[in-house]
Formats: C-alpha cells, structure tokens, sequence
C-alpha cells in the first residue's frame, strides 16, 4: 500500500493527478476476480482514485462466456498465473456477500495460494488518521468516519458512508454494506454481514457469522451464527395524497 494513502482524501487525490499527468505514477497492474456489480464498481474505483491500473478480469472458466469484460481480457482462473504472473501483478477479489461472504473468502485463499499479493483499496475520500490497521483485500469506499485505533482484517468490504467508531474491530471477510454505525470498543467476528443502517451499541461483541438486517438495532452481544432484523415501516392509515 502506497504510504501517501495515509493522506487527507484531497490533499491524495491532488498529488495523484499530479503525479499522473507528470507521467510520475507508477501504476502497479491489478487483475480483478469477478465480472459481476462489484467487479464494475471496483474496476471504476481503481481507475478513477488509486495509483492500480486493472489490465484483466479473471473467472472460473466454466463462468467465461466471452474473452472481454469491460474492454479488457477476461482469462480463466484456473490458468491466470500464466498470463499473469504474480511477480508481475497483483491481485483483487471483487466477489459480493453471497453464502456470507465464503465464496468471496475461498477465492482469496485460492489467489494467494497461487502467489498473488491482495491490494486493498481506501477512497481518497474515506476520513481516517492514518493509524488504522488494515489487512489485504479490503476495499473502502467513500464518507467513512473510521476513528482512532480501530483494526479491519482481511478482505473487508466497507460500502459508502459507515461510522466505525474508535477501538473497533472489524474481523476477516466481513461486509458493512452503509450507514452502518458501529460505536466504539464494538468487536465484529469474521464472515458477518452488516446491512443498511444497522446500529451497534458500544463495547458489544458481534460473534462470527451473523447477519444484521438492515435498520437493526444491536444492544448486546450476539451468539454465533445468528440473524438480526428490526422493525419494518409500517403502512399508515392516511394515503399521501391526505397531506
Ligand atoms: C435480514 C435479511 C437478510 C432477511 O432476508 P429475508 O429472509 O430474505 O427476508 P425477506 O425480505 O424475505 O423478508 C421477510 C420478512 O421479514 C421482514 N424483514 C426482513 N428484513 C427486515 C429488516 N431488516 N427489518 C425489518 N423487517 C425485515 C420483511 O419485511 C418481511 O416481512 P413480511 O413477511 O411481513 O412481509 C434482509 O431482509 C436484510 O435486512 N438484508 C439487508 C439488506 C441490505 O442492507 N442491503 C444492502 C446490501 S449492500
């Protein structure tokens, strides 16, 4: 990870372009696993706000039904280290939350057995200070507030807009979709899935595994493998045209 990432979002952004126009970034060459939403969003990410040029898009070969995706090779994985060599390029895994994340967690595990390095993405629009540990195929997007001492393992997905309060900890192959608040001292078990607005309270512990719906709100601990929902709208008796 490029140490100026660590940088305020803007003051990144500026020395980037600087450095692009000048010919100065060295843009190191990432293949994507995946060719779904994620794969798209990813791909637009890199190219727009990091110093990783994608050259190619990997799949299972049995998922290839065409030689582009999004105007580059798409190459079967089994084979991809031939063409791409993990000496030369580096890797991301762009699979969603699907089976809790274990499909996204399995194929990390395959590319690092084939040698790859994991590159994790921070948005040079994500607040933090710079002392946030985090692990290798992360993916950041923008308007996060990540406090102080807070720790994120191993290929995390942060979506938009989350507040992840000083202390936490973020556990291996999680996914905060957005507008999660997760107050401070919070410890969050790997493969859980954190849905839109869900709320933790402080100091609690969210075991491996569960799923938090969205606009949940999260009191106490949670037990290992559970699922969390909160209270849907309700119909009101008015229509809107009564207003
Ligand atoms: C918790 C969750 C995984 C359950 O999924 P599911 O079992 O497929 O649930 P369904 O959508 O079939 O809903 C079943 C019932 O539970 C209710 N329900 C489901 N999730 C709810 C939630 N988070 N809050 C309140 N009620 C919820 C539904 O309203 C529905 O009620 P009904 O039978 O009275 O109509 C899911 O609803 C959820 O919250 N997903 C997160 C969505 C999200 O954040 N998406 C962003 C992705 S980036």
């Amino acid at each position: 990870m490029p140490s100026d990432e660590w940088l305020d979002g803007a003051q990144y952004k500026r020395n980037l372009s600087k450095r692009r126009i000048l010919g100065l970034a060295i843009l190191q060459k990432v293949v994507i696993f995946g060719t779904g939403v994620f794969a798209e969003v990813a791909h637009f990410y890199l190219t727009h706000d990091s110093d990783y040029k994608v050259v190619a898009f990997t799949v299972d070969r049995k998922f290839i039904k065409r030689k582009h995706f999004l105007d580059l090779p798409l190459v079967p994985f089994e084979s991809v280290q031939k063409t791409y060599p993990p000496g030369k390029f580096k890797m991301f895994v762009a699979v969603g939350y699907k089976n809790l994340n274990k499909t996204r967690a399995a194929k990390y595990a395959e590319a690092k057995s084939k040698g790859y390095s994991l590159i994790t993405y921070i948005s040079s629009r994500c607040v933090h200070w710079g002392d946030t540990k985090i692990g290798d195929n992360c993916f950041i997007f923008e308007n996060q507030t990540i406090q102080p001492f807070v720790k994120i393992g191993n290929d995390v997905v942060i979506w938009s807009g989350n507040h992840i309060g000083h202390h936490s900890t973020i556990g291996d192959h999680c996914f905060i979709s957005s507008h999660v608040v997760i107050s401070g001292n919070t410890k969050i078990g790997s493969y859980c899935f954190l849905g839109v607005n869900a709320t933790l309270r402080d100091g609690i512990s969210i075991a491996e595994k569960c799923i938090i719906g969205a606009g949940a709100l999260i009191m106490r601990d949670t037990k290992k493998g559970t699922v969390y929902i909160g209270k849907a709208g309700e119909l009101y008796s008015n229509d809107s045209s009564k207003f």
